[in-house]
């Protein structure tokens, strides 16, 4: 068992993760500077697993933060979620962007190797493929600098990570690019709680669901798709998170930089995903047609073969079952953890 460094941890997809690797039977420690969480979401890990973390507030930007953590406890592996990831604001501002998610992962990267810490899962996305290509989407295609200055950081560090492999082969880096994360875990203990209005789908509807939210406007009904909405991959937290472990160890005993897509390898579009909310969980969700959102392509969706056949990983839930536990989330946590 190893001990693993949980950057972000507190975070939406770094809590769930958390869980899955404690069950596992690892030793974590997380390192967040809850900029976009709250501590209540470790503490409920903590309750639902019966065992404790170690947590440091602190900022991966912050060199004395990581090294404590590092002369603190003898890590194996970082999993590196720390970050900020909402593409509207990143056109905002772009130097917040650059400063956590580059600047961080760099800091984060030369205290590990202050450390002679070399494994590293980094959490990278489906916006790194050139708009380009068609779905499913796999491995081999091309990436191209992504429009919004969110997707633009996670391609530069994906593309810094493996520069940084091939000159120092004691590093051994995974690239999880995730597709639509959506769900929560099965206890509707932690979730998804985002600050303010929702960017995203899923939690845009389980606010609409319980209230908080007027209704749901889909953007485009005229995209060259079955019914005129976006088709996406959406996948399940816990999926995604138990992806994590599997990089893990695929990582131990490797070299150099690989990317994987976590996906489900299906898409579904906005109407299917509320018409199904809906079904599932007997909840209207009122809704009106809008204008497409600017940066949004039609359909993408993974080609998941690579993850299944060399994680040696396979997606259990599908989207019934990640409505259902987005809606158990937001119904017993009307407004989060607050
Ligand atoms: P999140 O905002 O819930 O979690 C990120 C965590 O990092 C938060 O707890 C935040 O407080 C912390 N953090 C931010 N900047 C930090 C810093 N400088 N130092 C220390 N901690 C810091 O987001 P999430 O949805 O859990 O996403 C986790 C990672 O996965 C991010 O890197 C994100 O870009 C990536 N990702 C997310 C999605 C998605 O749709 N949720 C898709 C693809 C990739
Ligand atoms: C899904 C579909 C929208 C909200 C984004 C980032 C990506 C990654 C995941 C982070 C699209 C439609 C949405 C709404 C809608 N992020 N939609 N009404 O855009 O696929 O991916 O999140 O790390 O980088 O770009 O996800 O959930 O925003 O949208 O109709 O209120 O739902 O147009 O078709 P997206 P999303």
């Amino acid at each position: 068992m190893a001990k693993i460094l949980v950057t972000g941890g507190a975070g939406y997809i770094g809590s769930h993760t958390c869980v899955e690797l404690l069950n596992a039977g690892h030793q974590v420690v997380v390192l967040d500077n809850l900029s976009n969480s709250s501590e209540e979401s470790l503490n409920r890990v903590q309750a639902l697993t019966g065992k404790t973390l170690d947590f440091i507030q602190g900022d991966i930007r912050r060199a004395e933060d990581l090294d404590q953590v590092f002369n603190t406890h003898q890590i194996d592996a970082v999993i590196h979620f720390a970050g900020l990831k909402a593409v509207g604001e990143s056109q905002q501002i772009p130097l917040a962007y650059f400063d956590n998610n580059i600047s961080g992962s760099i800091s984060l990267t030369q205290a590990m190797q202050r450390a002679g810490v070399f494994n590293l899962v980094f959490s990278s996305s489906a916006t790194v493929y050139d708009e380009a290509n068609t779905s499913p989407l796999n491995e081999t295609m091309p990436t191209a600098m992504p429009t919004n200055n969110y997707g633009y950081t996670k391609l530069i560090v994906e593309q810094l990570l493996e520069k940084l492999s091939l000159a120092d082969p004691r590093w051994s880096i995974a690239l999880l690019r995730y597709f639509n994360p959506v769900g929560a875990h099965k206890s509707g203990r932690i979730g998804e709680d985002p600050q303010g209005i929702p960017n995203n789908l899923m939690p845009y509807i389980t606010q609409v669901a319980v209230g908080r939210r007027e209704k749901l406007s889909i953007y485009g009904n005229d995209y060259d798709t079955v019914d005129g909405t976006g088709v996406r991959d959406y996948i399940h937290v816990v999926d995604l998170a138990n992806a994590h472990l599997c990089a893990l160890t695929n990582r131990l005993n490797a070299t150099g930089c690989r990317a994987w897509n976590i996906g489900t390898g299906h898409g579904s579009s906005v109407l299917e995903v509320k018409n199904t909310f809906e079904q599932v969980n007997g909840v209207a969700i009122t809704f009106e047609f809008a204008e497409r959102r600017a940066g949004d392509v039609a359909t993408s969706y993974a080609d998941n073969s690579r993850a299944i056949s060399e994680l040696n990983w396979q997606p259990q839930y599908d989207l019934e079952d990640m409505l259902i536990d987005s809606w158990n989330w937001q119904k017993q946590n009307p407004k989060g953890y607050h």
